[in-house]
């Protein structure tokens, strides 16, 4: 009884949706990463919309949502071998890949901010899915955050930011993931990692030779600009061992000594409602899912890092 109800509670948010997405107007969805404010991706008026709510530089272009391949090649995009296979392989999934336009592209060019190249991904979510799929065209949608701010990883981090500015948000609970999904180019049977992401170079290294692009001025236009910071002042801490962290921040509980995908926005937000000074995030290591913590870390700290405890 309660899953039925719970059923036609979301089905009707899907239709508010749809509709609202068919009549040029944005909403908030749920995706596996981060919640994102989608519009229609071919229609330069939607594109203006999410561009306005977000407060977001017009130079930084936005990731093209679809249900699927398919969808993809009826866009008028360059199609390597190299991305078919990693799309069978990580789509639904927290890879986007960019890829060249042809000259017939049907992307407006609002969305890639003048680019030759769009980036494109499946969202791992059903209600996201089923959205893209009742709407029949692909979704255009950043992170649904005040452009600067941690990305929402909840409902209620969207309203925080957004409410008044943006006509629905549907909730879909906790984002499984909490990151943003990993951005690659892909040259010459090379994989390019502009921002990492759950989907690892190692998992990636499968499929050919991979670079990590994770310099402070990368060609992912949006990793330039400030990013993921809240109020208060992160310190990043480059600590030998969890003591010297413990040592090092004294007896603040505005730390997090093991930080992790699902929960690191979330402190952050957290931090700021308690009216936090300073933050003390340690780093992890740089394997695995590690590469994406540490980026976005760092980017909250504006790169400044603090080694503790180290050349002793
Ligand atoms: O997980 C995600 O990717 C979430 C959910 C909603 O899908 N979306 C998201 O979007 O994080 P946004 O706009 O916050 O980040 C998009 C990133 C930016 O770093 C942007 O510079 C990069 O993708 N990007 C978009 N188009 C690009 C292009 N043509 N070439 C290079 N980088 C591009
Ligand atoms: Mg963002």
């Amino acid at each position: 009884m309660l899953i039925r109800t719970m059923q036609t509670i979301i089905g009707t948010a899907i239709d508010q949706a749809v509709r609202l997405l068919k009549a040029g107007e944005i909403a908030a969805l749920p995706a596996e990463t981060v919640y994102g404010l989608a519009g229609n991706a071919l229609d330069s008026n939607a594109i203006a919309k999410i561009f306005a709510a977000k407060n977001r530089p017009q130079d930084n272009p936005l990731i093209v949502h679809v249900s699927d391949m398919e969808m993809v090649s009826r866009l008028e995009l360059e199609i390597p071998p190299l991305a078919e296979k990693l799309a069978e392989r990580f789509w639904a999934g927290a890879l986007t890949i960019v890829f060249k336009k042809t000259k017939k592209s049907l992307i407006p060019t609002e969305i890639s901010c003048g680019l030759d190249s769009v980036a494109v991904r499946v969202p791992a979510n059903e209600i996201f899915l089923e959205i893209i799929r009742q709407c029949g065209f692909p979704l255009a949608a950043p992170s649904a955050n005040l452009s600067g701010n941690p990305s929402p990883t909840t409902a209620k981090h969207v309203y925080d930011d957004l409410n008044g500015r943006i006509p629905l948000i549907i909730n879909g609970g906790n984002c499984e993931i909490g990151i943003e999904s990993t951005v690659i180019t892909l040259e010459n049977n090379q994989i390019r990692i502009l921002r990492p992401g759950a989907i690892t170079p190692e998992m990636l290294s499968e499929f050919a030779e991979v670079v990590v692009d994770d310099k402070e001025s990368s060609l992912s236009p949006g990793t330039r600009h400030k990013h993921y910071s809240p109020k208060a002042e992160v310190i990043a801490v480059s600590a030998e061992s969890e003591q010297a962290f413990t040592d090092y921040i004294g007896e603040t509980k505005f730390a997090v000594a093991n930080p992790d995908m699902q929960t690191l926005f979330a402190e952050l937000r957290r931090f700021d409602e308690q009216d936090a000074d300073r933050i003390y995030i340690r780093l992890p290591e740089t394997s695995g899912v590690g590469l994406a913590l540490y980026n976005r870390i760092i980017r909250a700290a504006e790169f400044k890092i603090i080694e503790v405890g180290k050349n002793k």
